[in-house]
């Protein structure tokens, strides 16, 4: 049920890549609660086409940008006003990728070009897409941008490579933009750190499924979907979180707080 809580609200959202991507439900949930929207994602991506299909069901353009290339993203912040008839109310960063995990290099083993990449595509993208959004004078006062994260920003956990550096310095920028987005302009920005989801993203993760199945059983209120991350992001999205600004938000059932549950307890008693 939509409650038009982002009415006449201004959005660009980047990382929509199937009907799996998280970015692709906080899309749909935009355009439901009002919002006018512009899609982006790498010109790799969009040749896979899927993306067509989300701009055609909420009548969004789709202005292709590399994350790693200011160019391109200079011209999103420009040309993305222009589409949606003026300054952007909401951004969302859902972009992740890693060479080093795509390519199962381990933790001890990294290639640091590709470490390289994964810091550029992953954590440095958010600086640059802000930065960008700056220059430009692109974002509204009372913005909002949220960033999605995960808890291997604050714990280790086995696979998740060199993504878990890029998270912790995703949120760092986060952190370091909000304080002068906040100071210039009104601008709020936050991350989501969000349990595993099954997406292309998610499931490119050697041993998904463990730390899937551990996070739903150490989880009180179990994994958060992808629908339910999306909701969550419409409500910094909206005039309701003004002033929820520079925080790493666990969006996960409650594990970042679990010590341990009943469930995984179990698998260990032997009486
Ligand atoms: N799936 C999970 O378990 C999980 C958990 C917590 C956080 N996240 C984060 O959520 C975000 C979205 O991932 P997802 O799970 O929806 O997967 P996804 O694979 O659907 O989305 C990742 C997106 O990043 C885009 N991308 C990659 N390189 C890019 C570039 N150079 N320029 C622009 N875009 C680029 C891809 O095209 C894709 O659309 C990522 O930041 C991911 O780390 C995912």
């Amino acid at each position: 049920m939509a409650h038009g809580l982002l009415k006449g609200k201004r959005g660009i959202i980047s990382g929509a890549l199937n009907d799996q991507s998280i970015a692709w439900k906080v899309a749909e949930l935009a355009h439901a609660e009002g919002a006018s929207i512009v899609l982006t994602n790498a010109p790799v991506a969009m040749r896979m086409g899927e993306i067509n299909k989300l701009a055609e069901a909420i009548n969004a353009p789709i202005i292709g940008a590399d994350a790693t290339k200011d160019e391109d993203l200079e011209k999103l912040f420009t040309e993305g006003q222009e589409k949606l008839g003026g300054k952007v109310d909401f951004v969302l960063h859902s972009i992740g990728m890693s060479p080093n995990v795509r390519k199962g290099k381990a933790y001890d083993d990294l290639n640091y070009e590709w470490y390289k990449q994964t810091l550029d595509i992953s954590a440095m993208s958010l600086h640059r897409m802000l930065q960008a959004a700056h220059k430009k004078e692109a974002l509204a006062e009372w913005g909002s941008v949220v960033a999605l994260s995960y808890i291997a920003a604050q714990r280790t956990f086995p696979g998740y490579g060199d993504m878990a550096d890029a998270k912790a310095l995703l949120e760092s920028i986060a952190r370091s933009w909000g304080y002068h987005l906040g100071q210039s302009q009104k601008v709020r920005v936050n991350t989501v750190s969000q349990s595993p989801t099954m997406t292309t993203a998610g499931s490119g993760i050697k041993g998904f499924g463990g730390f899937y199945g551990f996070a739903e059983e150490m989880s009180p209120l179990g994994n958060a979907s992808a629908e339910a991350c999306a909701n969550y992001c419409i409500t910094l999205f909206s005039d309701l979180t003004r002033y929820v600004t520079m925080q790493n938000l666990f969006h996960d059932g409650g594990f970042s707080s679990s010590g341990v549950t009943q469930k995984v307890m179990e698998k260990f008693m032997t009486e």
